[in-house]
């Protein structure tokens, strides 16, 4: 018997990022919305622990126990005693250290295939507490939908959204590493004086009322600055995209995919295609959210 969870990927419509903590995070308020760029996870009964994966970039991905599905079943299987002996395969279609919650897809997904293969009877309060420990925005992977997070980020609040977001995304030839964006955040920012995060008034009453022009005027990222500095070539893809008639242009997350907000299919087909012939981007998805959170696929 196999389960398989379907786990969607992430925007941050707003990341909102305060000064570095003792413990070497940053408080938030960070503004996401799920997207229909799936992972799907499969858990079968083995002898012992093993993940392979399948899809476009599967050679980047760690199969051994760094991997956060393999973190996840071993921390639900020691929380209800139970083997972690299982067989977790990943089709992976969520680009790998792109800022686009991949790894954490992936850690909600086995969470939730393993709790079903199981039948551990956790409560939704328990695999949302495994969740955060395994990382700050696994929760919201759990989740989808749209949602504040505060905290490190996975503290959340589900926002209501009035509409459909249409939207494309340009991958990077490389990826970035999240750690490394927030250290140059906070090289960027040493000396001045960093504001609490506060989600914008703005922002939330735009995915409200699902209204693309005014979702676009309020969107924002506190770790573009440290990701364009980190791979300046970003701003290229950001003006190609924002030349081609999208609503708006950012950075998801930490970097380095970026993401355009536009009005409807047919425009994000054609800032697609003129994304792919500025060449300024490895590939282009079209996606539009909110999306659902981890659900069971199949049986
Ligand atoms: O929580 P997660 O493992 O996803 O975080 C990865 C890294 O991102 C952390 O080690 C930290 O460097 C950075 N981070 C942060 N503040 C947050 C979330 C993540 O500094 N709120």
């Amino acid at each position: 018997m196999s389960v398989t969870a379907r786990v969607p990927a992430k925007v941050n419509v707003q990341l909102a990022v305060g000064a570095a903590r003792p413990d070497g995070f940053h408080d938030l308020a960070n503004v996401f919305l799920a997207v229909g760029l799936y992972d799907e996870i499969t858990v079968t009964p083995a002898d012992e622990l093993r993940v392979t994966c399948e899809g476009p970039d599967a050679d980047q991905v760690p199969l051994d126990r760094t991997n956060l599905a393999a973190r996840a079943a071993i921390a639900l299987a020691e929380r209800y005693g139970r083997s972690p002996g299982v067989h977790l395969h990943i089709a992976k279609d969520i680009p790998v250290a792109g800022g686009m919650a991949g790894g954490s897809a992936d850690g909600a997904g086995a969470l939730v295939a393993c709790d079903a293969l199981w039948e551990t009877g956790a409560s939704r309060e328990e695999l949302l507490d495994i969740c955060a420990e395994l990382g700050s925005d696994v929760p919201f992977s759990l989740v989808g939908g749209a949602a504040l997070g505060i905290g490190r980020g996975e503290q959340l609040t589900p926002l209501e959204t009035g509409g459909t977001f249409h939207w494309v995304f340009a991958m990077a030839g490389r990826g970035l590493s999240t750690p490394a964006v927030f250290r140059e955040f906070d090289r960027l920012g040493e000396g001045t004086d960093i504001p609490e995060p506060a989600a914008s008034g703005e922002l939330l009453a735009a995915l409200a009322k699902g209204d693309p022009d005014a979702l676009a005027a309020a969107v924002s990222n506190d770790l573009q600055p440290a990701a364009l500095s980190l791979f300046p070539e970003l701003a290229g893809t950001l003006a190609a995209g924002r030349a081609a008639g999208a609503l708006t242009a950012l950075v998801s997350g930490s970097g380095p995919t970026t993401a355009f907000l536009v009005r409807d299919p047919e425009s994000a087909a054609a800032v697609a295609q003129a994304l792919l012939a500025s060449g300024t981007c490895r590939t282009v998805r079209t996606a539009s959210g909110p999306a659902p959170g981890a659900t069971i696929a199949g049986r």
